[in-house]
C-alpha cells in the first residue's frame, strides 16, 4: 500500500513516528495522541520537542490536504532547524506525497500543502492567511509584538498553535501563557523525564552551571531574567492600587 494511502499512519500519529524510525518517550506518544490545537511545551533542552513539532508538521501536510502550515522562530536559523527536521523526515519516506517545490525554506506538495520557514520578524508574516497550522519554536524569545501579530491569522481558518521552548526569563508570551493563558494544552517536561540524557551528564552540568541556568535549561523553570534588578516578585509585591497615581488616571 502507497504510504500516503495507509488509514493507520493517517490516524495514528505515534505509528507514523514509528515508521521514522522514532520510539516516542511518554509525553511525546501523549502529544502525538492529542487532538488539542493549542498546545505548550515547556521542556528542558534537547528533549526532542523539535523533532516532535517536526512530526506533527509533517503528518498534517501529508494527510491533510491544502494545509498551510507556519514555521516561526526569533531567528531564521533555528525556524529552518525545524524545517530541516520536516524535510530530513519527508525525504526518510521516500517523498509519499510529490512535492511541487522542494526549496531551503519551504515545501510544496501536490496535494496542496505547504509548510513555510519564516524568521521571527513581523512584517515577514502579515500576508499570510489560512493558516492551518502555526508553530512557534523557541518561543520565550519571540518578541511579544511578532505574537500579536500572529494570531489573528488562525481567526478564520481556525488554525492550531504550538508554542515551544525551554523556560527563558518571567516575562514575554509564552512564560504568559504557560502560567496565565486560558485553553491550553501544557506539557512540562524537565531532563530526568527524558531517557537520553543520563544522571552522569546532569551532575556534571549541575556543577559547571550557574544554579539558575540548570534550572532554566533543565528544570523547565522560568527564572528571573539576568539583567532583572528587583525579583519579579518585589515588583509585584511593590504595586498597590491603594494609592493615586500623581499624574494621569488610575
Ligand atoms: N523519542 C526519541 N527517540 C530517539 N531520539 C529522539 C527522540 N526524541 C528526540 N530525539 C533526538 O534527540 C535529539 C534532540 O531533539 P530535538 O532537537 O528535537 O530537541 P529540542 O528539545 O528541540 O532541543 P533544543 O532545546 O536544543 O532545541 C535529536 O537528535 C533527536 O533526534
Ligand atoms: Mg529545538
Amino acid at each position: 500500500m502507497e504510504l500516503r494511502d495507509d488509514l493507520r499512519l493517517a490516524l495514528d500519529r505515534v505509528a507514523f513516528a514509528e515508521k521514522l524510525g522514532i520510539t516516542p518517550d511518554p509525553w511525546q506518544r501523549d502529544l502525538l495522541h492529542s487532538a488539542s490545537d493549542r498546545v505548550l511545551l515547556n521542556c528542558c533542552r534537547q528533549s526532542g520537542k523539535s523533532t516532535m513539532t517536526a512530526i506533527v508538521t509533517l503528518h498534517r501536510a501529508l494527510y491533510h490536504p491544502g494545509s498551510l502550515i507556519l514555521c516561526l522562530a526569533p531567528a531564521l536559523r533555528q525556524s529552518q532547524e525545524l524545517f530541516g527536521k520536516v524535510l530530513g523526515f519527508y525525504r526518510d519516506l521516500g517523498r509519499p506525497v510529490s512535492p511541487q517545490g522542494e526549496r531551503k525554506l519551504s515545501l510544496e506538495l501536490e496535494n496542496g500543502s505547504r509548510i513555510v520557514t519564516l524568521p521571527g520578524s513581523e512584517k515577514t508574516i502579515r500576508g499570510f492567511s489560512g493558516t492551518s497550522l502555526l508553530v512557534l519554536d523557541e518561543a520565550a524569545r519571540v518578541e511579544d509584538e511578532l505574537y500579536f501579530a500572529v494570531r489573528p491569522m488562525l481567526a478564520v481558518s481556525g488554525g492550531a498553535l504550538m508554542m515551544l521552548s525551554t523556560p527563558y526569563g518571567k516575562r514575554g508570551v509564552f512564560y504568559e501563557e504557560w502560567t496565565a493563558g486560558h485553553g491550553w494544552e501544557r506539557y512540562e517536561v524537565p531532563a530526568n523525564q527524558c531517557p537520553r540524557i543520563s544522571e552522569e551528564f546532569l551532575e556534571e552540568e549541575r556543577a559547571v552551571l550557574p544554579s539558575w541556568v540548570y534550572r532554566q535549561e533543565y528544570e523547565c523553570s522560568f527564572e528571573e531574567t539576568e539583567d532583572q534588578v528587583f525579583t519579579t516578585e518585589m515588583v509585584e509585591r511593590a504595586l498597590t492600587s491603594e494609592v493615586t497615581p500623581l499624574f494621569g488616571s488610575a
